[in-house]
């Protein structure tokens, strides 16, 4: 039986790169003979995809909204993210449970302890093995989401306050668990962004057992 494979999620708050970065990071991995699965939550599945229409354009409370990412992530687990590890495939997926602590948690300010406790439930012992956090003021990364153009989802029109939220929510996370997060300045120029990634992505493949 292969060993499991590695298991890096990308998160960060609006434009910040993460999406365009994805593809970068599964091409690097790529390139080192590793066998990547790239996705994404909401989403990456039939049933998770649809999950991500209604949460991004339908009003709900915050617990519905929580419990909905954890539906879709319940699915996601159980039909590509444990499946690829077990394969001993590498999963590199655009946001994880951070998100939820910080959107749900940080945002929408829902106790984290709840979203611990499905985050048991629904993952057991599973975590990402690294979390690339891609960090920018808040005003950046919304001025390039915005400069994106096209219509702004349910998360997209939250005002500043939120993203405060949201990020300081992201950076305690990081602070408290050093060895597992990477700190990626997301102000800087995409070559330096991919610079800092190349950094972090060759750190952990030289660190892992
Ligand atoms: P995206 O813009 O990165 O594709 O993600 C979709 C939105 O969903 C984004 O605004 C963040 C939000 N989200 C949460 O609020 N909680 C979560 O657990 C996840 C995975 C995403």
């Amino acid at each position: 039986m292969s060993a499991r494979g590695g298991f890096i999620v990308l998160e960060g708050g609006e434009g910040t790169g993460k999406s365009t970065n994805l593809a970068f990071c599964a091409e690097w991995l790529a390139a080192r003979g590793i066998t990547v699965v790239q996705t994404r939550e909401p989403g990456g599945t039939a049933l998770g995809e649809q999950l991500r229409t209604v949460l991004l354009s339908q009003a709900m409370s915050a617990e519905a909204e929580t419990l909905l990412m954890f539906a879709a992530r319940a699915e996601h687990l159980a039909t590509v993210i444990r499946p690829a590890l077990a394969a001993g495939q590498w999963v590199v997926c655009d946001r994880f449970t951070d998100a939820t602590y910080a959107y749900q948690g940080g945002g929408r300010a829902l106790p984290a302890a709840r979203i611990a406790t499905l985050e048991t439930w629904t993952q057991g012992e599973l975590r990402p093995d690294l979390v690339l956090l891609f960090d920018a003021p808040p005003a950046v990364g919304l001025a390039r989401a915005a400069a994106r153009g096209g219509p702004q989802d349910r998360f997209e029109q939250e005002h500043s306050a939120f993203w405060q939220r949201v990020r300081q929510a992201y950076q305690a996370r990081a602070a408290n668990d050093p060895d597992r997060y990477r700190h990626i300045d997301a102000a800087c120029s995409l070559p330096e962004v991919q610079a800092q990634l190349g950094r972090a992505l060759d750190h952990f493949l030289a660190h892992r057992p």
